[in-house]
């Protein structure tokens, strides 16, 4: 069987190395017009950071992987045709800042419909609004010769940074279609190729729309409950209620279940935002203003979040930082990756370069052109330094600041930086990974998130 994929972004690149190393007798192409990407893919530095990438690309590459530009000769061999283009949030017109941009879901489904010469199976893979694809099956069937295509639903749940366990071994894997002859016979083609390694009752089928909707309500569930944990962890830095201790309590109710309950600086990543916001406008699109106002509050509680920590590092830094040294440890928006889209940091870093401050960066993984361009947006700014170490980045520094949760970071030489940064030295600790009480008895003011700070608790005493 030959099969393909538009788009060798996040998605594309590791779902179908997965697919070719367990599945010797598929040849899988992934396909995509950026040639520069597809060059990287093809060399030994991949344009997706995840572990165990490497080394699954290195086994199948060459022999039932490729990667090519050659977009139309992938959809003309190939039985089905996987779509995992981006779909980000549309930035003008109609339902801009919220509705789903489709136009690269749009323009595949045309190529798709205009080279393709006899039955296809095109499988959305993409994170789409309920009824793309009624919209694609409409377009291709408008524009094609053949005229023989089933179009299945099968959203991506991998998480970046633990995205080849989640590809070998998932919770489940869901593939929606239409209910025919012709539509359950697609299903169950696509559920071949994953049974070769996914228990078949890991394999969940359902009807279009249900798929293509539980792929926005599973990412909006996850950011609600970070949400919830970051509102909390604010009041548990106004009572001395501990965040940590609290999600540990709530979390041993089978009920609630304790994944995901960890407070930090606030979500990032391509998907929890744009998501939601689709979710919010599809809402709004149906007519229910209410269910949109609910979930757009998960959102608001995000963005509130990474300004409540930034504003906390000028508070305790006696209300000015102008002029002041802040080491960032940490840009992508979780550890165990180079993805900077949506990150907490981001925020964090304008917020304080418009307070004066200088920002020095430092992260394992992201490049200094990336940190740039994302929080300069092109333009120039002394105050912004990207450096690569953390030792670099602390030196002379008024405070550190953890904004991602690289696990180098727990166990830095803090000490030593402690003799070299101006006193008081403060760490504010947004993803709480650090030994809080041994940074205090090096000296340090130490503001990790949900915990009332020492000095808040001793003036809380005195009062
Ligand atoms: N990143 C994640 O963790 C994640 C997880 C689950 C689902 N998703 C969803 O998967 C989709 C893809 O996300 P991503 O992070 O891989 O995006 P990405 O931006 O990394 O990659 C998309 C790629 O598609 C290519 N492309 C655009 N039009 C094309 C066409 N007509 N033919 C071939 N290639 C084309 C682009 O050049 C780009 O390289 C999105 O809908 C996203 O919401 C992402």
């Amino acid at each position: 069987m030959n099969i393909c994929c538009l788009g060798a972004g996040y998605v594309g690149g590791p779902t179908m190395a997965m697919i070719a190393a367990k599945c010797p007798n598929i040849k899988v192409t992934v396909v995509d017009p950026n040639a520069a990407r597809i060059a990287e893919w093809n060399s030994d530095t991949l344009p997706v950071y995840e572990p165990g990438l490497y080394e699954i690309v290195c086994e199948s590459r060459g022999r039932n992987l490729f990667f090519s530009t050659d977009v139309d000769s992938a959809i003309r061999n190939s039985e089905i045709i996987f779509v995992s283009v981006g779909t980000p949030t549309k930035k003008q017109g109609i339902g801009a800042g919220r509705a789903a941009d489709l136009r690269y879901i749009e323009s595949a489904a045309r190529r798709i419909a205009e080279i393709a010469e006899g039955p296809k199976i095109i499988v959305e893979k993409s994170t789409i609004p309920v009824k793309t694809a009624e919209a694609i099956i409409t377009i291709l069937r408008a524009n094609s010769k053949s005229g023989q295509f089933q179009v299945l639903s099968n959203p991506e749940f991998l998480a970046e940074g633990t995205a080849m366990e989640d590809l070998q071994c998932p919770d489940r894997v869901l593939i929606g279609g239409e209910d025919t002859d012709e539509g359950r016979a697609a299903m169950e083609k696509l559920v071949g190729v994953y049974a070769q390694w996914i228990p078949r009752e890991r394999i969940l089928t359902t009807n279009l729309w249900s798929s293509e909707l539980s792929k926005l309500v599973a990412n909006a569930f996850l950011a609600q409950r970070i949400s919830s944990i970051n509102s909390i962890s604010a009041l548990c830095e106004a009572t001395g209620a501990d965040v940590d201790e609290v999600g540990n309590a709530i979390g041993k109710d089978s009920r609630i279940g304790p994944k995901f309950l960890k407070a930090s600086v606030g979500f990032g990543g391509s998907c929890f935002q744009k998501d939601i916001l689709n979710l919010t406008y599809l809402c709004q699109h149906f007519g229910l203003p209410e269910v949109s106002a609910y979930w757009e509050s998960v959102v608001k509680i995000n963005e509130w979040q990474k300004h409540r920590f930034a504003e906390r590092i000028v508070r305790e830094l006696f209300n000015t930082v102008t002029g002041k040294r802040i080491a960032i440890l940490g840009f992508a928006f979780k550890k165990d990756t180079n993805d900077t889209r949506e990150t907490a940091a981001i925020k964090v870093c304008q917020d304080l370069l418009a307070e004066g401050a200088e920002v020095v960066v430092y992260d394992p993984k992201v490049t200094e052109a990336n940190i740039r361009l994302d929080v300069l947006g092109g333009a120039a700014n002394d105050n912004l330094k990207v450096v690569t170490s953390a030792r670099e980045a602390a030196d002379g520094a008024h405070a550190i600041a953890i904004l991602t949760e690289w696990d180098e970071f727990k166990t830095l030489p803090f000490a030593e930086f402690y003799v070299k940064m101006p006193k008081p030295a403060c760490i504010f600790d947004g993803r709480n990974i650090l030994p809080h009480a041994s940074l205090r008895d090096l000296g340090f003011r130490v503001f990790p998130i949900g915990k009332a700070s020492k000095t808040l608790r001793r003036k809380t005493d005195a009062a």
